[in-house]
C-alpha cells in the first residue's frame, strides 16, 4: 500500500477571499477567522497584502504575533516596497512567510507589466533574494502560469528557486486550465526545473470554469504537496477552489489520493459559517460539504436506504464536517418509512390506520408547499388524534366571496356518520362558513376568539387557526391547519365544536386508533 502523503493547506480567505465583490473584513473580524482557521488546524494563513492598505497592514502584523500554529504569510508584489512592507508587519511573528509574486505570460508582460521576460525573470530573481534577506520562507508565484509559455516558466522556476524560493506556486490566475492540462503541467515543472526537489510545489487555483478544485486535486495527484484554496471557495470574481472540498476530497478518497491534511474536519462548518457571517457572502444550499443541503435527504427511496443503512447514500458523515446529523426532508418525494420515523423523533406513535391518513394529508401538504417542517407536522398529528373523537367531519366546503357579492359558503359535513350538505350567508367567506356550520349543527356556542397566523415563512404558508368557542360554562378551543385559510378556519371551528360535544357527552369514544406518546 502507498503511504499517504501528508498535503500542506495554504488558506487565502484573508487575502484572495478578501478580493471578492463586497467581501472587505476588518482587522477584527480578520483576527477571529485567523483564530478559527488555526483552530482548524490550516498550515499556512496568507492574512493579507501589506503594502496594500494601513488596515490589511495592521491586520497581518495583529495575525502575525498573535496567532499561535499556522505560518502567517503577506503578500507582496516582486517591488522592494511591498517586500520590506511585508517584513514590517510579519516581523516579530514566530513564523512568518513573504510570498512574492511576478506574471510569467506573455499576455500579462506585454500589456500590463511592460517587461521582457529576461526583465521579469531578473526582477523575479532580486525580489526573492530581497526577501531571503528578511526570512528563510519565502514562496514565489509566476502569475497567470497557466497560460505562459512552459519552457520560460521553467527557467523562471528554476532561477527563483536557485536564489532562496522555498516554495513555488503555480496559479491558474483567470481559472483557464482544465484537470488534465494541470496536472501535465505539474508534471513538466517537476521533470524540466532540475533543482525542483528543493522546494514545495504549490497551486492556487480560480474557479472561473468551476474547475478549481479539480484543477488542484490533480496537481495533488501530480506531485504538488501544498494547495492553496480559501473557505466557501470565496475569492476574486468566481473564486478560489474550496477548502473544505479539497480537504474532504483528499479524506474521503484516499484510495485515490493517497493523500491526507492536517486538517480537523469537525471544525469546518463553523469556520465556513464565520467567514459566510463576516463576509456577508451567503453559502448557496447545494454547496458541497457546507451547504445547507449538503446532508439533507428528500427522495423517499434515498431516505428509505439511509434509515436502513447510512452508507447507502451518504459518503461522508454529516459529524465529520461538524454538520450536525443527517437530515430527513419531509417533501413530495418522502416515503412512508421516513415520515413514520420523523414522528417517532418528535415523540409520536401512531397506528397503522392513523399513520396512513396522516401521511396522506402530508403528502397533500407537500403538493402545495415546499418544505414541510416540524410545526407542520404537529398541526397534521394534532388533527388526526382529534380526528379519533370526532363527531363532524368536513366532507368539502365551497364559499363564493368578492367585492360585489354576499358571501356564501355551501359546507358539506360527515355528522354522526352521515353526509348532510347546506348553504349560508354571512359577512365575509369565514363569517358564512361559520354560520352555516352552526345551522347545521344547531350548536348554542358563542364564538368568542378567532386567531389566524401563519406557522412556516412564505406565500405558502401553513395558516394556523385557533378559536376559542363558548357554552354555558364550559369554553373550548379548536385548531386547523391547512395553505387554505378558509379551509383552516372550518377545520378549527368543527374541532372546537367536537371537542364541546364530547365534553358535554362527558365520555371520548374509546379506542381511539392514535396515541401520543410525549
Ligand atoms: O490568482 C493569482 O495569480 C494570485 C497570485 C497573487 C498568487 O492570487
Ligand atoms: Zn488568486
Amino acid at each position: 500500500m502507498m503511504k499517504t502523503r501528508m498535503i500542506k493547506i495554504f488558506d487565502t480567505t484573508l487575502r484572495d477571499g478578501e478580493q471578492s465583490p463586497g467581501a472587505t473584513m476588518n482587522g477584527e473580524e480578520k483576527l477571529s477567522i485567523a483564530r478559527q482557521l488555526s483552530r482548524m488546524g490550516v498550515d499556512i494563513i496568507e492574512a493579507g497584502f501589506a503594502f496594500s492598505s494601513p488596515g490589511d497592514f495592521n491586520a497581518i502584523r495583529t495575525i502575525a504575533q498573535e496567532v499561535e500554529g499556522p505560518i502567517i504569510c503577506s503578500l507582496a508584489r516582486a517591488k522592494p516596497s511591498d517586500i520590506d512592507r511585508a517584513w514590517e508587519a510579519l516581523q516579530g511573528g514566530p513564523k512568518i512567510r513573504i510570498h512574492t509574486f511576478i506574471s510569467t505570460s506573455d499576455i500579462h508582460l506585454k500589456h500590463q507589466f511592460r517587461l521582457t521576460r529576461d526583465e521579469a525573470l531578473k526582477r523575479a530573481v532580486d525580489m526573492v533574494q530581497h526577501a531571503r534577506g528578511y526570512v528563510d520562507d519565502v514562496e514565489f508565484s509566476p502569475m497567470d502560469a497557466t497560460r505562459s509559455d512552459e519552457t520560460y516558466l521553467c527557467e523562471v522556476l528554476e532561477a527563483v528557486i536557485t536564489a532562496g524560493a522555498s516554495t513555488v506556486n503555480i496559479p491558474d490566475t483567470v481559472g483557464y486550465s482544465t484537470p488534465e492540462k494541470f496536472g501535465q503541467l505539474i508534471r513538466t515543472i517537476r521533470k524540466r526545473v532540475p533543482n525542483i526537489r528543493q522546494a514545495a510545489i504549490s497551486m492556487h487555483c480560480h474557479n472561473d470554469l468551476g474547475l478549481a478544485v479539480a484543477n488542484s486535486l490533480s496537481a495533488v495527484l501530480a506531485g504538488a504537496s501544498q494547495v492553496e484554496c480559501t473557505i466557501n471557495g470565496i475569492g476574486e470574481r468566481a473564486g478560489n477552489a474550496a477548502l473544505e472540498e479539497i480537504v474532504m476530497t483528499l479524506r474521503t478518497r484516499k484510495d485515490v489520493f493517497c493523500a491526507d491534511t492536517r486538517i480537523i474536519s469537525e471544525e469546518i462548518m463553523k469556520t465556513s459559517r464565520l467567514v459566510s457571517n463576516i463576509t456577508g457572502m451567503v453559502v448557496q444550499p447545494n454547496k458541497a460539504v457546507v451547504g445547507a443541503n449538503a446532508f439533507s435527504h428528500e427522495s423517499g427511496i434515498h431516505q428509505d436506504g439511509l434509515l436502513k443503512e447510512k452508507m447507502t447514500y451518504e459518503i461522508m458523515r454529516p459529524e465529520s464536517v461538524g454538520a450536525g446529523k443527517t437530515h430527513i426532508v419531509l417533501g413530495k418525494h418522502s416515503g412512508r418509512h421516513a415520515f413514520k420515523e420523523k414522528l417517532e423523533e418528535m415523540g409520536y406513535q401512531l397506528s397503522d390506520e392513523s399513520l396512513n391518513k396522516a401521511f396522506e394529508r402530508m403528502k397533500h401538504l407537500a403538493d402545495q408547499k415546499k418544505e414541510i417542517f416540524k410545526e407542520d407536522l404537529e398541526a397534521v398529528i394534532s388533527e388526526e388524534i382529534d380526528r379519533a373523537i370526532e363527531k363532524y367531519q368536513l366532507i368539502s366546503i365551497h364559499v363564493e366571496s368578492g367585492t360585489s357579492i354576499i358571501p356564501t359558503a355551501t359546507v358539506e359535513l360527515l355528522m354522526n356518520g352521515a353526509s348532510a350538505k347546506a348553504m349560508g350567508r354571512g359577512d365575509g367567506p369565514v363569517d358564512a362558513a361559520y354560520r352555516t356550520i352552526a345551522s347545521m349543527t344547531k350548536t348554542k356556542s358563542r364564538l368568542s376568539s378567532y386567531v389566524v397566523k401563519a406557522i412556516t415563512g412564505g406565500t405558502d404558508a401553513l395558516g394556523e387557526v385557533t378559536v376559542t368557542i363558548q357554552e354555558e360554562d364550559k369554553t373550548v378551543t379548536g385548531h386547523g391547519a391547512d395553505t387554505d385559510i378558509i379551509i383552516a378556519s372550518v377545520r378549527a371551528y368543527l374541532n372546537a365544536l367536537n371537542k364541546l360535544t364530547s365534553r358535554t357527552d362527558q365520555q371520548r369514544k374509546t379506542g381511539t386508533k392514535i396515541k401520543l406518546i410525549e
